[in-house]
């Protein structure tokens, strides 16, 4: 598992160049992965209260701003406080709210949130049950827990090229954009190392979630689970 400080520090490090990096390496598809995830959050007419861990610059906590129901209040969390102020000026304005936590240890009393998501965080979390404990902990009774994360396609031929591009193409251009060679060693390595849902989908059990569903986007080279408390 990635030692926290390490993380964190990599984060501090490329948050500026964070947001261009993510559209140009997925040639834009992360936005129609998140658009799918923040259906599946902003599923109700009602006001929801959203923890979004992870948050990063949050793309994803102001998109499920914008589609929640008036009222609504999403927090985002992270550890990288860098990351964070990329974020701050994009969320002026809205019902988000953006603090430094881990999470491992989540700073909130049990049964609070509505909705709980992280996008592609997941994978960089040192302790991933303690983490995926945690969210169960702090979702209501009835909420939903929402995950998307960067995989790779089942299927041998695509693997084989998506291979080619996450190990030899994506370092290049994150390294170009940010000049952090380090960073685009791990990110695109990491990917290859997180389970497949056969692994994953029983953690979301084992971390007391009910019921758990799967889907894929592009090959699967990104995931959603979906998860009940
Ligand atoms: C790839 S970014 C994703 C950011 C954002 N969710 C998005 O969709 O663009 C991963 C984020 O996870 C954060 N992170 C890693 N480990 C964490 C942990 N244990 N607790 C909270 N945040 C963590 C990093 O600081 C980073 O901002």
């Amino acid at each position: 598992m990635p030692d926290k400080e390490k993380i964190r520090e990599l984060f501090d490090d490329i948050a500026p160049q964070y947001d261009s990096f993510n559209h140009k390496s997925s040639f834009g598809a992360d936005r129609s992965w998140r658009r799918k995830a923040v259906m599946e959050i902003a599923d109700t007419d009602r006001p929801i209260e959203v923890l979004d861990v992870a948050t990063g610059t949050a793309d994803f906590a102001i998109e499920v701003a914008r589609k929640a129901a008036p009222g609504s209040h999403v927090t985002g969390i992270d550890i990288s406080e860098g990351m964070l102020q990329a974020g701050r000026d994009k969320c002026k304005g809205l019902p988000v709210e953006l603090m430094t936590a881990q999470a491992e240890s989540l700073p909130f009393t049990d049964c609070t949130f509505d909705r709980v998501c992280v996008a592609f965080g997941v994978r960089n979390f040192e302790d991933r049950m303690k983490g995926l404990s945690e969210m169960y902990r702090v979702v209501k009774k009835g909420g939903k827990l929402v995950i998307l994360e960067l995989s790779y396609p089942k299927n041998r031929l695509i693997r084989a090229f998506y291979k080619i591009y996450a190990l030899k193409i994506l370092p290049r251009i994150g390294t170009g954009m940010t000049g952090n060679a380090d960073a685009f060693s791990y990110l695109p390595a990491s990917i290859l190392k997180f389970p497949l849902p056969q692994e994953f989908m029983p953690m979301l059990n084992r971390a007391g979630f009910n019921t758990v569903r799967h889907s894929q986007f592009m090959f699967g080279v990104c995931r959603m689970y979906v998860a009940y408390k």
